[in-house]
């Protein structure tokens, strides 16, 4: 079926086709008001601005995450490589407690929250403005620090991505 009728919305093939747009992968962290780490693993990321430099992502309204880390204004973006594919699914289980942080090296970003070690890329943001958007906010951030191919001895990483449910690598075609 292509058309859609007004109303017969299916929320199945909705998300069925939306998962034929293969996305990169990244864990977005923060802290609580008690300093503790949290993260969610997230494909929504996307970069929005170049002048001012601006990023954003769409975590679910009541988001237990967001909720924790959204008062301290800051967010750190960690882009996974394709040996991360662990971390995707410890950060997207239904848990929001620190064990998602159990046996996971990080460090901290400018703003403080957690930089994940041998991730592709980082961006550390300030929170710009959230706007609620149906069953989504859209944080919008203001990047504050960034950096890739940091941790990883001079041999770029491959990232993760995924595509129709699935895990995956990159295969470069020059
Ligand atoms: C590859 C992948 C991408 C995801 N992207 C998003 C996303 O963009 N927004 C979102 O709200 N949840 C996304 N999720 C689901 C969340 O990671 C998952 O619901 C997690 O439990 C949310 O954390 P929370 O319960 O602490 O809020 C994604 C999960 C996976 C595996």
């Amino acid at each position: 079926m292509t058309a859609l009728p007004d109303k017969a919305f299916d929320s199945d093939h909705f998300r069925m086709v939306m998962g034929h747009f293969p996305t990169g992968v990244t864990v977005v962290t923060g802290r609580d008001a008690g300093g503790s780490p949290h993260g969610f693993t997230i494909g929504s990321f996307t970069s929005v601005s170049l002048d001012p430099p601006m990023v954003g992502f769409l975590p679910q309204i009541g988001s237990a995450t967001w909720e924790a880390i959204s008062a301290s204004g800051s967010f750190c973006v960690n882009v996974l490589s394709d040996q991360q594919s662990d971390l995707c699914w410890k950060f997207a289980k239904s848990t929001n407690d620190a064990s998602r942080f159990d046996g996971v090296k990080w460090h901290a970003a400018p703003l403080g929250s957690p930089i994940l070690d041998r991730a592709v890329a980082w961006i550390d943001c300030a929170v710009e403005h959230v706007y609620d958007m149906g069953d989504h906010h859209f944080v919008l951030g203001r990047v504050k620090g960034l950096d890739a191919d940091a941790d990883h001895d001079g041999r770029p990483p491959e990232p993760l991505l995924f595509f129709k449910g699935t895990l995956g690598g990159f295969a470069s075609e020059g």
